[in-house]
């Protein structure tokens, strides 16, 4: 059985294909953070999509329709979710001007008329009910507005939506952008063809919410370094008092079963030996540095300690491929980042092939000034992590295949 990103890779892309005065409907993900003023604070996922519009601007479509969603609005329209917020910065970055469309019905045939190189921008797919619950009847409607359906949106790649999955039905030719081809591609190059020793550094608050990626990439590495809330509930399950701390007590078997999983498969095992610790993790007053058998009552462990950065450095040092997968801490708190920003530096600094999954690991690696420095960085959180648990993600299942 071939694994889940060979069949991924396996897809069409729109080099495969001659859009040539055909109607593009090009599926990206402009998911992109805003702060309180409706300015966006990383515009990422926006310049990853610039290839692919461009060379579709290039290869004489009659027209390119963007469809995108934009935060978490419930099927109706929200200002603070209104993509005219994102509509500029797509024209700076394309030097370009991009038609905005409040309804695409009402626009069908204007998007239909042939006219090189204009570029309309959907308005938030979100704000239609059917596209959450991949209502056939709304991909159809927007199947019909395209000749070519492209999905560049990896972020959003995991979700069985109708601008996502449905319209695949209703459109004779469906393939992939560069950014999915990109996306798929690095994640290849470290979990199918890789250069080991293979390490995974793994963080974030919940170990039920990565069980299932452990079992999965278990047999292909050879390393595993947890760190985050996540080691709480490990050095719990090991007899650790972990007093205040963030951890998930009912895992408690599931992690010892990691562990036994891990030594089954000769992966070597890395975790805190000391941590910072904290009375309150909103005013902290006492905050301290403590081996993580001397974690003090009522505090809470909120980052990983200078020694187990050394230790972490170490492990990674001696990898050839690294995969991070969460922080380290509270990195979001400038007091409790240290451990999180030291280990992207041990990271980059370590001459491996370096994967960053997104979401909060993207963000975690922005802020401590390293994104330049890792190989890789997805512009996916849930749909790298998807990936990482083996599955085939829905964006990639009904696309044209190569064989
Ligand atoms: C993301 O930010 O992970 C993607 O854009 C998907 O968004 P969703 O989790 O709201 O579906």
């Amino acid at each position: 059985m071939i694994s889940n990103i060979k069949y991924m890779a396996g897809v069409k892309s729109l080099k495969d294909i001659d859009i040539t005065g055909k109607r593009v409907l090009i599926r990206v993900d402009f998911n992109v953070p805003m702060d309180n003023e409706l300015n966006i604070s990383d515009d990422r996922r926006i310049r990853e999509a610039i290839p692919t519009i461009n060379y579709c601007i290039d290869h004489n479509p009659c027209s390119i329709t963007l469809v995108t969603h934009l935060g978490r609005p419930k099927g109706e329209y929200e200002e603070r979710f209104s993509l005219k917020h994102i509509q500029k910065r797509l024209e700076r970055l394309l030097h370009k001007k991009v038609e905005f469309v409040e309804d695409f019905e009402a626009s069908k045939d204007e998007i239909a008329s042939c006219s090189l190189e204009r570029v309309f921008l959907l308005e938030n797919i979100r704000f239609n009910k059917g596209e959450k619950s991949n209502d056939l009847e709304f991909a159809k409607k927007l199947g019909s507005i395209c000749d070519v359906y492209v999905n560049d949106a990896f972020g959003t790649a995991h979700r069985k939506h109708a601008s996502t999955y449905g319209i695949t039905d209703f459109v004779e030719t469906k393939v992939a952008g560069f950014l999915m081809k990109k996306e798929i591609e690095a994640f290849s190059k470290a979990l199918e063809r890789p250069t080991k020793p293979i390490a995974l550094v793994i963080g974030g608050s919940k170990i039920s919410s990565k069980i299932t990626l452990l079992s999965a990439i278990m047999p292909k590495i050879d390393k595993l370094i947890i760190g985050g809330a996540m080691s709480n509930t490990f050095l719990y399950s090991l007899g650790f008092d972990m007093q205040s701390s963030l951890y998930e007590k009912e895992f408690t078997d599931i992690a010892k079963k990691v562990l036994e999983d891990a030594k089954e498969h000769s992966v070597k095992i890395y975790m805190p030996v000391d941590v910072v610790i904290t009375d309150s993790i909103e005013n902290p007053i006492d905050v301290q540095v403590v081996p993580v058998q001397d974690i003090l009552e009522g505090f809470k462990a909120v980052d990983i300690g200078p020694a187990t950065v050394k230790l972490f450095s170490e492990a990674v040092h001696l990898s050839n491929t690294i995969i991070w997968n969460g922080p380290m801490g509270i990195y979001e708190k400038s007091r409790f980042s240290r451990g999180t920003n030291r280990l992207a530096s041990a990271i980059v600094d370590s001459y491996a092939y370096t994967v960053v999954g997104g979401g909060d690991t993207a963000d975690a690696v922005e802020k401590a000034g390293e994104n330049e420095n890792f190989s890789f960085i997805s512009t996916g959180g849930g749909a790298s992590l998807e990936l990482l648990e083996g599955k085939i993600l829905a964006g990639f299942e009904k696309l044209d295949r190569k064989d």
